[in-house]
């Protein structure tokens, strides 16, 4: 009996020397509130969402930029926001992110990773090089922009829709049932002994507001707040999604060997999202910006894992080193033209050996956001403290400082607004209530000084000159192309 036991576990040893690499699926929420989820709030119909959560790791220190592009970036190339770029760009937009930075599935491939993006990249279309299928990914489909109508797929003057290396005539139905059907072709597709890399980032639930009948007649009508209605049924909709991709995983026997990430990439927006009991919404640096609702599963977690919490704190760049490293590869990717990866291997932080913060300060973003016009807005956190640098977004509905868990739809009242400082404890005082600026000199003074460092580095040339959040023109050279084209947005330079 001894003597078959030692047997069996040299064997398992030898499997697992040889086993083949992990899976990685990161499915990313558009605007998705802190509380927008059913175990933070009753009201959501969110069952998938309630039981990866439950039966993983909530990941309640996950740190994003304030919205949408930089988020992303960030999570693909490893860096900082401000490393990376804090534009958010228009469709017709001379951008992209740096073409010199290898982005995570590109430097998967080198571990022989199958790799296949389904949903929304908002990281350049102007010119061939930026398209997801040259920055490493084999397939695909979804939308090259940064928003459009959910029903048609249309955005200023063209439709956007695109498929590996060419506009996708399936434009005209409801964005996410269409990447349902590709999840299904994907991953049914997929030889599971090939490892796999998936990037889901759902256009649910950025606006417009958009939700088809089925899942918008589960909630109450409610005339005073129908945006409510709409965004809480858009979130049902990423919870059916979600729950079709893991059953798919462990249908295909991939769910084993698979780390899930499932994250927002910044916070829930006014006037739709609640980021109850944080403060402020996507747009601003308050927690409620850019503390995202974040867990992990999947057969990689480990089972003393499930079930638990952590407030270790995690940055989205992090994903690309820890990814990297469980790959087996290098995350390196230094060289002139870029700045090198910030981003951590946080797997001590997943398996519980040491949840202690790793990175001695993260800058959530740096004095580039050129597109509102405010000069000299960041932040940083180091340990338990975070400073705010300059007036945070008060435009109409921006100014709910502190949403109400459910209908968030009425004015409320505005906070302090960060000019030209605050400092907050955000582990005494997660909810950013009171501002420390004038109590702690010393430690506002240590930090600024921290802050200010990043004005000796040098910056990337697009982020200096480029003014972004302009509205679409629809008579621009770039939609005479569109319209001389095809009408699908497409690269046209
Ligand atoms: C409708 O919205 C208002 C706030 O806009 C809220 O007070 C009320 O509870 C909501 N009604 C229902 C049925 O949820
Ligand atoms: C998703 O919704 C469809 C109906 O549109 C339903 O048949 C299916 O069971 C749902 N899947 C999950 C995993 O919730
Ligand atoms: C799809 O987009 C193309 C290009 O804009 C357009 O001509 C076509 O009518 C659209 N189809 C549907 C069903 O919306």
């Amino acid at each position: 009996m001894a003597l078959y036991f030692y047997f069996l576990l040299t064997l398992l040893a030898i499997a697992s020397a040889f086993s083949t690499k992990p899976n990685f699926v990161f499915v990313l929420v558009d605007d998705w509130g802190y509380a927008d989820v059913s175990f933070r709030n009753p009201a959501i119909h969110s069952p998938n969402f309630e039981k990866l959560a439950k039966e993983g790791l909530i990941l309640d220190r996950h740190y994003v930029f304030k919205y949408c592009s930089p988020s992303r970036a960030s999570f693909l190339t490893g860096r900082w926001p401000h490393h990376a770029h804090q534009w958010n760009p228009p469709e017709d937009a001379l951008v992209g992110a740096n073409l010199k930075m290898t982005m995570i599935p590109a430097k998967l491939k080198l571990a022989r990773y199958k790799t296949h993006m389904i949903g929304k990249w908002h990281e350049g279309l102007y010119k061939e090089a930026y398209l997801p299928i040259n920055r490493g990914f084999d397939t695909m489909s979804g939308f090259l922009g940064g928003g459009e109508n959910h029903m048609n797929q249309q955005v200023g003057c063209a439709t956007d829709f695109w498929k590996n290396d060419g506009p996708d005539s399936r434009n005209g139905s409801y964005d996410a049932y269409t990447y349902r059907d590709d999840l299904t072709d994907i991953i049914t597709n997929h030889n599971p002994s090939d490892p796999f890399f998936l990037y889901l980032p759902l256009h649910n639930v950025h606006t417009p507001l958009q939700a088809p009948d089925e899942w918008l007649n589960i909630y109450p009508a409610n005339s005073t707040c129908q945006n409510r209605r709409i965004y809480q049924a858009m979130v049902s909709v990423a919870d059916n999604v979600t729950g079709h991709l893991v059953k798919l995983l462990q249908d295909n026997g991939m769910w084993d060997n698979t780390l899930l990430v499932i994250s927002a990439d910044n916070g829930g927006a006014p006037c739709g999202g609640s980021n109850y009991p944080l403060k402020g919404s996507k747009g601003t640096f308050y927690e409620g910006g850019v503390r995202s609702l974040a867990f992990v599963n999947g057969g990689l977690l480990p089972t003393n894992r499930k079930g638990k919490s952590t407030q270790g704190f995690i940055h989205i760049a992090d994903w690309y080193t820890t990814f990297c490293q469980l790959a087996g590869i290098d995350h390196d990717d230094s060289g002139s033209g870029k700045f090198p990866v910030d981003g951590m291997n946080v797997w001590p932080i997943i398996n519980g050996e040491n949840e202690k913060t790793l990175h001695e300060q993260i800058p959530l973003g740096y004095d580039f956001d050129y597109g509102n016009l405010r000069p000299n807005q960041g932040a940083l956190i180091v340990g338990n403290n975070k400073l705010i640098v300059g007036p945070q977004d008060t435009k109409s509905c921006d100014s709910i400082m502190y949403s109400p868990l459910d209908y968030p739809c009425t004015d409320g009242p505005k906070g302090d607004d960060c000019d030209p400082y605050c400092l907050y404890d955000i582990v005494q005082d997660p909810n950013e209530r009171h501002n420390l600026a004038k109590e702690q000199p010393d430690v506002l003074k240590d930090l600024l000084a921290r802050y200010n460092k990043y004005s000796e580095e040098p910056r990337d040339l697009q982020d200096q000159g480029y003014h972004s959040i302009e509205a679409l023109p629809t008579d621009s050279d770039a939609c005479r192309y569109m319209r001389e084209n095809g009408g699908y947005w497409r690269p046209w330079k």
